[in-house]
């Protein structure tokens, strides 16, 4: 059985798009059941829409609480019968029971080699930094901001003429790669967290071992 997906998009939603197609051209076994975006004029939505993917609003009400919010989110997500959720470009944190509903269910791509720049800006920080090499991360979700276990990076060198705009754009196409093997890995059944580390399945196999 192919597994469904929920993902989650602020804004562009060029991964979300790139996902649909993975699916349809049999690179993921999978489904985009939901594409859902926080922001009505995302254009993530109207990517999903093109694509005749179920897609939904959820934008944050003036005044409600973070934890009335997450059970809205959490609500579209079961109402989809979304096996694992996807946070592509999905510019808020989830709260604690939004993600102990999903245990090991929502994984996030984010644009550094974590632990180093976590948050906002992150290909900028890592320019300002002066690293020599970046790069992006996928990783399951936990309470914290882009603190959860590590399923699968991309390393992305610095050149000493980036500017954040060549550097984000260097990053951003070994993102889509990173995501899609994650989600290989997890939709076959494969990932497991032991502590802080996720264990690849057969990988050891995999190397000819
Ligand atoms: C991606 O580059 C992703 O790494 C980043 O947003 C972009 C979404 O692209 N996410 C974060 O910065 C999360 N902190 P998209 O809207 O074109 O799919």
């Amino acid at each position: 059985m192919r597994a469904r997906l929920a993902v989650f998009a602020s804004g562009a939603g060029t991964h979300a798009q790139a996902l649909i197609e993975a699916c349809r051209d049999g690179r993921l076994a999978a489904e985009i059941v939901l594409v859902l975006s926080d922001r009505p004029e995302a254009p993530a939505l109207d990517r999903a829409r093109a694509a005749g993917v179920p897609s939904l609003c959820v934008a944050r009400r003036a005044g409600e609480s973070r934890s009335a919010y997450d059970r809205r989110l959490l609500r579209a997500v079961l109402d989809a019968r979304a096996d694992f959720v996807v946070l592509a470009g999905f510019m808020r944190l989830l709260g604690r029971s939004f993600v102990q509903a999903l245990p090991w269910r929502v994984l996030n791509i984010h644009p550094s080699l974590l632990p180093a720049f976590p948050g906002l800006d992150a290909p900028a920080r890592a320019l300002a930094h002066g690293v020599r090499y970046t790069g992006c991360t996928v990783h399951f979700v936990d309470e914290g901001m882009d603190s959860g276990p590590i399923i699968h990076q991309a390393v992305v060198p610095v050149r000493p003429d980036d500017t954040v705009e060549t550097l984000t754009a260097r990053i951003k196409a070994a993102e889509y790669p990173a995501l899609l093997q994650a989600l290989q890995w997890a939709v076959a059944g494969r990932l497991r967290v032991e502590g802080r580390r996720v264990v690849i399945l057969d990988e050891l196999e995999g190397m000819g071992t």
